[in-house]
């Protein structure tokens, strides 16, 4: 799985090059019409994190730097044998329903209040408070979304739940929500990213707006014959081909591909989990809990030599993740400090890098490696809840405009 770093880094500074201007490229560019706060945002909004595996509904204070989440709730988009809410078999009003219902639930009882919308998809900006669903990504599939006002929907599905002194007033994508959160407290935060379920980037670009890269789809790296397979029993075959070799939702399915090769037991059409991949990174010299995992998963209990086996195996797939995320962001700073002379803080959210044991480890490592000799310095920070405050972020920003 070994990649040439300065020909990853090089394609994807030239797909930027690229998406800036215009022309074809695999990065979408999508500007947020957004600039970085200056940290002086004051007041209570809502937020509402639609992410890649949960929703939550959330009341912010800000104040002037300082973010406290007052109240939350969350709750899954699926539960294995009750529902699905992001299948094709639910219609955009089941799903904006259930997330109107959720809001309001957490709502101040009385007045009318601002909500800042963090939606985890690629979406087309009209103006800050409303955007279009490009297409679903994470094998998504909810009929009636694409091509559509985000924010209507959910105007339209608060009005039906009797809450439309709720007003959506801006919508961001989360790595735009994460770069906002943590340019609030600091102003070298210039890249934004998520590395979870889902995998994207968010930049501050040379006009000094925030951009959504959509970097998941990036197209400039070679595929191993197991990426190939991922890609094509995807629900969208050729599409988000970085995102298909990083992200939480693919790299289970990816390792236990790569592994059944040689461990037979695997090929029972069961999939190990991103999180499985952690709990294996994590485990002990007697391997007790792969073994266990391995045989709650797959029905029979591996020998220590396979569960090493599979360790080297996931340690590989992970570590090339936190590698090729890691020559992007080099790609980023190439183009916006094209002499290296800045220190830039990267914030990054998701459970790969908050939890995948030495990920964010390798990604520091390849970042450092890739400045050396020039005077530029990286920061990469883990920015929890970036989506929920970077939503309030954006309404303070949004109300700010508008005035
Ligand atoms: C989406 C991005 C999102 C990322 C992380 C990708 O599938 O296309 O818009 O930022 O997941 O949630």
């Amino acid at each position: 799985m070994k990649q040439d770093r300065q020909k990853v880094r090089a394609a994807f500074r030239e797909a930027l090059v690229c998406g800036m201007r215009g022309e074809k490229s695999s990065l979408k560019c999508l500007p947020s019409f957004l600039p970085p706060p200056n940290g002086t945002e004051c007041g209570e909004w809502m937020a509402l994190d639609f992410g890649g595996t949960n929703l939550r509904a959330m009341t912010v204070r800000l104040a002037g730097g300082k973010a406290d989440i007052l109240r939350m709730k969350k709750v899954s988009l699926r539960k294995a044998g009750a529902y699905d809410l992001t299948d094709g078999s639910t219609t955009a009003e089941e799903l904006f329903d259930a997330i109107a219902h959720l809001i309001a639930d957490v709502a101040p009882e009385r007045g009318d209040v601002l909500l800042g919308h963090t939606f985890s998809f690629p979406a087309r900006q009209i103006s800050i408070d409303k955007a279009e669903l490009i297409t679903w990504t994470k094998e998504f599939a909810v009929q009636g979304v694409v091509g559509r006002e985000v924010n209507g929907l959910l105007a339209d599905a608060l009005s039906r739940c009797g809450a439309s002194r709720i007003r959506p007033a801006a919508i961001v994508n989360d790595t735009v929500g994460t770069l906002l959160c943590c340019a609030y407290r600091e102003p070298s935060a210039t890249i934004g990213s998520i590395c979870g379920t889902g995998h994207n980037t968010a930049a501050v670009l040379p006009d000094g707006m925030l951009y959504n890269l959509e970097s998941g789809n990036f197209d400039g790296i070679d595929m191993t014959e197991y990426d190939e397979e991922i890609d094509r029993t995807s629900l969208i075959p050729s599409a988000q081909r970085l995102e298909k070799m990083c992200a939480g939702h693919y790299l289970g399915k990816l390792v236990t591909l790569a592994a059944s090769e040689d461990l037979a037991m695997l090929r029972t059409g069961a999939q190990l989990t991103g999180e499985d991949l952690s709990a294996i990174l994590a485990d002990g010299g007697e391997s007790v809990r792969t073994a266990d995992l391995i045989e709650a998963r797959f029905g029979t209990r591996p020998e220590r030599g396979a569960c090493a086996a599979l360790r080297r195996v996931t340690r590989a797939v992970s570590s090339r993740s936190a590698q090729l995320v890691a020559l992007t962001y080099l790609g980023i700073l190439d183009v916006i400090d094209p002499n290296h002379e800045r220190h830039h803080t990267i914030a990054v959210d998701g459970s790969l890098f908050g939890k995948m044991p030495s990920y964010a480890d390798t990604m520091k490592r390849v970042l450092t490696e890739g400045l050396a000799g020039t005077n530029s310095t990286v920061s990469l920070v883990h920015a929890g809840d970036g989506s929920g405050i970077g939503a309030a972020v954006a309404a303070s920003l949004a109300e700010k405009a508008r005035i």
